[in-house]
């Protein structure tokens, strides 16, 4: 039995999304990021099945996502920096991890057993269509076979899950294309845990200076696996050139033949939105991918912080 995939613009299929999540069921929603493989936050036996379904090695926490800052407080504790970054960003690509409230629904498996929990108000209309109509939040983290690029079309969610969860939600590529900003926030400091599709720039003018997470105040963001973006080709960065036998995946004019081009325009948007989608495309093609440089600004640095986990062995 395969997954049924179902357009997110129709309100038949958010009303079967729905009703699949209330059951303690698995659908894959798509989020202006990445899609989300997404369960009941409430429910630990629904929280368990994620992780089978993705055939995660342990236990990390995941993103709650809900509708707004109202349901994202009555689950996290908001400073003063907490609130103006959610104010700021959301709905958006910022994930905040905050002290968890006592009262708060997301059940302990979701935040793998810490005081703290990880919150998140997406963009997309299709996304906040399911979270609205569920009513509660939803643990979601993305899409796929753990180690395996995340999926940024509803075909990626089909091949790497599709005969493990209930339904797929299509609404076509996702516009940002890696993963959401995770900034923790205990009291007024504010830690870049995952540089992600909010650039450092952005989310600092208005927090300040980012710390590091090995600069102290923040918890450990046990998701940041070295090895975790892995293609099963070898990746070779920096690469200006390829090899005959290489896959080829450029940036920029200067990339000329290359296989692939995340953005012959040098725009580090186009870039991101393109990234996991061209991992996947040329990773079936070849055992190993020549990759042109990115520079380390904006988007840049999420793109070359998932690059370096890909090309890790
Ligand atoms: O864009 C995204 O963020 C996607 C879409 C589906 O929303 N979701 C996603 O979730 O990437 P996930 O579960 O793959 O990533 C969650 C990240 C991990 O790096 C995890 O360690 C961190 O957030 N995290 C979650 N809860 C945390 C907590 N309480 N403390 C520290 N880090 C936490
Ligand atoms: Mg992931």
């Amino acid at each position: 039995m395969t997954a049924p995939i179902l357009p997110a613009d129709d309100p038949a299929s958010i009303a079967r999304a729905v009703e699949a999540l209330r059951a303690g069921g698995l659908v894959a929603i798509p989020t202006e990021t990445v899609y989300g493989l997404a369960a009941d936050a409430s429910d630990p036996q629904a929280v368990a099945r994620i992780f089978e379904a993705k055939g995660r090695p342990r236990f990390n926490p995941l993103i709650a996502h809900v509708a707004g800052l109202e349901q994202a407080r009555a689950e996290g504790e908001f400073s003063a920096l907490a609130l103006r970054l959610a104010e700021a960003f959301w709905p958006g690509p910022l994930t905040l991890v905050v002290p968890r409230r006592a009262q708060g629904r997301v059940c302990d498996l979701a935040r793998a057993g810490l005081e703290t929990v990880a919150l998140r108000v997406p963009a997309l209309p299709a996304a906040r269509a399911v979270i609205a109509a569920f009513g509660g939040p939803l643990s979601a983290p993305s899409a796929n076979r753990s180690g395996a690029a995340s999926p940024t079309r509803a075909a990626h969610v089909a091949d790497d899950l599709g005969d493990r969860i209930d339904l797929i939600l299509d609404a076509g590529a996702c516009p940002v294309g890696v993963e959401s900003s995770v900034v923790a926030v205990i009291g007024e400091a504010a830690t870049l845990l995952r540089p992600g599709g909010l650039a450092r720039a952005e989310i600092e003018a208005v927090s300040g200076p980012l710390l590091a997470p090995d600069e102290g105040a923040a918890p450990a963001s046990p998701g940041m696996l070295a090895r975790h973006y892995a293609p099963r080709a070898t990746l070779r960065l920096n690469a200006n050139s390829a090899a005959p036998e290489e896959g080829w995946l450029g940036f920029g004019e200067s990339s000329a033949g290359a296989d692939l081009n995340l953005s012959y325009s040098r725009d580090l948007r186009e870039a991101a939105a393109n990234l996991f989608a061209y991992l996947r495309r040329l990773d079936g093609e070849y055992l190993q991918i020549a990759v042109a440089p990115i520079p380390e600004e904006g988007l840049g640095e999420a793109i070359n912080d998932r690059l370096r986990r890909a090309a890790r062995r």
